[in-house]
């Protein structure tokens, strides 16, 4: 095989709960490449309104967060503590917050503010602007970078996300039903892919992986004969 450049950027879509970030991660590894989770940007502009008290009720007081939006600042950085590159908001590392019930529960309203994301969407660009990251979320083949060398929508049934979902949350002693984890999932997909601003679609030129009944070994194994394909022999 010839020498895989260093500097390609690899844009991995796909529905919530269907193992984006773990695939991402390992074809980063694979590579050598800088893993960008633009899923925990738009976690941390919620965490921030959160923490400025911008919700009244459902609704994200405008006018003062498009005031502020200038002051977030968002990087990745490595986390000695934790010994991995973990997303940064203004100087504090945040990845532990990001994950709590209440951001969770506030995301999707933040992720379908125009201005949010084409602030986000800014910060993205530049985060691969030399190339050489793998980047995951909902829009990143689609409109932060429609040039990307190699797209990736990754998808598994409702049914089998919900399974891993569960277990996960089982594991971490959440008290929760296989039934409400499913109806969670599917709300949102709809939410996801119905909203106004760059909802999430594959691709034309993405290609498509269901994951279903594949380990991540096996995502692996599909992944090399990629780039087999594109720098074969
Ligand atoms: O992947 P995740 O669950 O961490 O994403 C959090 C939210 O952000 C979810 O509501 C989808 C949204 N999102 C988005 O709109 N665009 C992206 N590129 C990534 C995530």
């Amino acid at each position: 095989m010839q020498s895989i450049p260093d500097h390609l950027i690899i844009a991995v879509d796909g529905h919530s709960s269907c193992g984006k970030s773990t695939f991402a991660k390992a074809i980063a590894k694979r590579l050598g490449y800088r893993y960008i989770d633009s899923g925990a940007m738009y976690r941390a502009v919620t965490l921030f309104c959160l923490r400025k008290h911008l919700f009244h009720g459902e609704n994200p007081d405008m006018e003062n967060l498009l005031r502020l939006l200038p002051e977030i600042e968002i990087s990745f950085e490595y986390n000695p503590a934790r010994q991995e590159n973990e997303i940064v908001l203004n100087g504090e590392f945040v990845e532990e917050a990001i994950r709590e019930p209440e951001v969770a529960g506030k995301v999707s309203i933040i992720s379908n503010i125009p201005e949010v994301r084409s602030r986000l969407v800014e910060i993205q660009r530049k985060l691969g602007e030399k190339g050489g990251i793998v980047m995951d979320g909902r829009d990143i083949g689609t409109v932060v970078f429609p040039q990307a060398d190699i797209k990736i929508f990754l998808t598994a049934s409702p049914e089998i996300r919900a399974q891993r979902r569960f277990k996960e949350l089982r594991e971490k002693g959440i008290d929760i039903s296989f039934k409400e984890v499913l109806e969670n999932i599917l709300e949102r997909d709809r939410i996801d892919s119905t909203r106004s601003v760059s909802p999430l679609k594959k691709a034309t030129d993405a290609l498509l992986l269901d994951n279903s009944h594949m380990t991540v070994e096996q995502q692996m194994e599909w992944f090399e004969k990629v780039l087999h394909e594109r720098f074969g022999r």
